[in-house]
């Protein structure tokens, strides 16, 4: 094999693990809500404080309101990522939301959907919800393909004001915990 065709080690496939938020995370929360090209579909980068306080809500999130977590690639056992769920009025129903985040540099390798996978076989086992549901903006490509591919149903698209003041159209994809168990 040339030098040219040897994978670097970002582009080799990986697996990974999840674990719960935790107190040293504030910095992998920083580079990805802070940096405004991870948060083009997301009404923009947010604020450093704000920031701070989501890391401050996610250290007290309890299991009744939902889960955080961190996504690690293995065998470096480097955090790369965030995916969580939590609970939310829809429609008047009941159900979790789900949303996923991976640093730029390890984009394209599979990491967003295989945490997503873990976390949604988490949410299964706390068995609390039937349904989760994922909101990505109709532009954002590879969310809109993880739901795909994760068995999300896509149930339509809808404009939503996020943040307030600011409207976008996402689509409303959902799975059936049960169902799909
Ligand atoms: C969305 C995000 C988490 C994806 O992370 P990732 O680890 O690169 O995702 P994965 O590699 O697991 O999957 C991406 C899939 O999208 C596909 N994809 C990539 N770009 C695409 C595009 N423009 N159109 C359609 N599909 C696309 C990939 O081919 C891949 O599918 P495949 O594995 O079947 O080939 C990442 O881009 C991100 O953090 N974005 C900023 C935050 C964000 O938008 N979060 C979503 C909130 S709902």
């Amino acid at each position: 094999m040339s030098k040219e065709n040897v994978p670097t080690q970002h582009e080799r496939p990986v697996a990974v693990r999840i674990e719960p938020w935790g107190e040293g995370d504030l910095p992998l929360l920083q580079k990805l809500l802070g940096d405004p090209k991870m948060m083009e579909h997301l009404g923009g980068p947010e604020s450093p404080q704000k920031i701070v306080d989501r890391q401050a809500r996610y250290e007290r999130l309890t299991a009744d309101k939902g889960r955080v977590f961190k996504i690690i690639t293995e065998p470096e056992a480097e955090a790369v990522g965030w995916v969580g769920y939590w609970v939310k009025t829809w429609r008047d129903e009941t159900i979790y939301e789900v949303g996923w985040s991976v640093l730029p540099s390890h984009q394209g390798r599979g990491i967003a959907a295989m945490g997503t996978a873990l976390a949604i076989a988490r949410a299964r086992s706390d068995g609390k919800h039937r349904f989760m549901h994922a909101f990505p903006s109709v532009d954002n490509g590879p969310s809109n393909a993880i739901c795909r591919k994760l068995g999300f149903t896509l149930v339509k698209a809808r404009q939503f004001e996020y943040p307030p003041g600011s409207f976008m159209e996402c689509n409303d994809w959902r799975l059936d915990l049960v169902a799909s168990g």
